[in-house]
């Protein structure tokens, strides 16, 4: 059972992954996260994408591509949510490749849709937590001790580094110019189902819901 989760930064794809997998007992996979991940152990990927993501451009493909299939490729019983990938058409086509010759199908892509001020404001109050990756917003979803974790609460949140507003908007403009033309690609392929990420984040929780369909267990 496999379904990615498409949409602009700040829309609340990290949040829904969050929740879906807990309720469907499916993985959260962020590529994201990882790739933060191999920065702070300081790995040669982690040294080599260190550059993209702090200027807010996206991680070349066959980097992404290899990380992506190590993880997918020793879980194959699991049911995944892809947070973040694919990216770009070729990371589409990559991950079409893994899945069929793994005898896997892709279920569907979820596009988030925000308006673009809602999420630059959205970012500007993002806190996380950098041991477990949880996302808290100091004005939607504050946790309940300020500035710490709700599940680590020695760890101190903070604010990641490509979120002041000069590199969102770049990041927005990337997702333009690299990321949406999936949206396209993928609706020919009858996967795409458009969900509106305004409202409470239960509220378009349940909106994904309806959108699947009855489609996970
Ligand atoms: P990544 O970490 O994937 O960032 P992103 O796609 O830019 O998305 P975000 O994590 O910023 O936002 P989100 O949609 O998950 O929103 P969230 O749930 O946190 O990628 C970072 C970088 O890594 C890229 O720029 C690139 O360099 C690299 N990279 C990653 N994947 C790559 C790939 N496949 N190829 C190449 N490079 C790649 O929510 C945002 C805020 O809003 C939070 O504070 C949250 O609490 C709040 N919120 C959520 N829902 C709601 C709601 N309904 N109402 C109010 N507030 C809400």
């Amino acid at each position: 059972m496999i379904f990615v989760l498409l949409g602009p930064p700040g829309v609340g794809k990290g949040t829904q992954a969050r929740l879906l997998a807990q309720r469907h007992n499916l993985e959260a996979v962020s590529t994201g996260d990882m790739i933060r991940a191999e920065v702070a152990l300081g790995t040669p990927l982690g040294l080599s994408a260190r550059a993209y993501i702090d200027a807010g451009n996206l991680v070349p493909d066959d980097l992404i591509l290899q990380m992506v299939e190590g993880r997918l490729q020793n879980r194959l019983a699991a049911g995944f949510l892809l947070d973040g990938f694919p990216r770009t058409v070729p990371q589409a086509e990559g991950l079409t490749a893994l899945l069929a010759r793994t005898g896997r199908q892709l279920r569907g892509v979820l596009q988030i849709v925000v308006p673009e001020e809602r999420v630059v404001e959205r970012l500007g109050h993002r806190r996380v937590c950098p041991e477990c990756n949880r996302v808290y917003n100091l004005e939607s979803q504050p946790s309940a001790v300020p500035g710490r974790c709700d599940d680590h609460p020695g760890v101190p949140l903070v604010l990641r580094s490509d979120d002041d507003p000069v590199t969102v908007r770049h990041r927005i403009r990337v997702y333009h110019q690299q990321t949406e033309p999936l949206v396209a690609w993928y609706r020919e392929r009858g996967l795409l189902r458009e969900i509106d990420g305004l409202g409470e984040v239960d509220d378009v929780a349940g909106r994904i819901e309806a959108a699947l369909d009855g489609a996970v267990p």
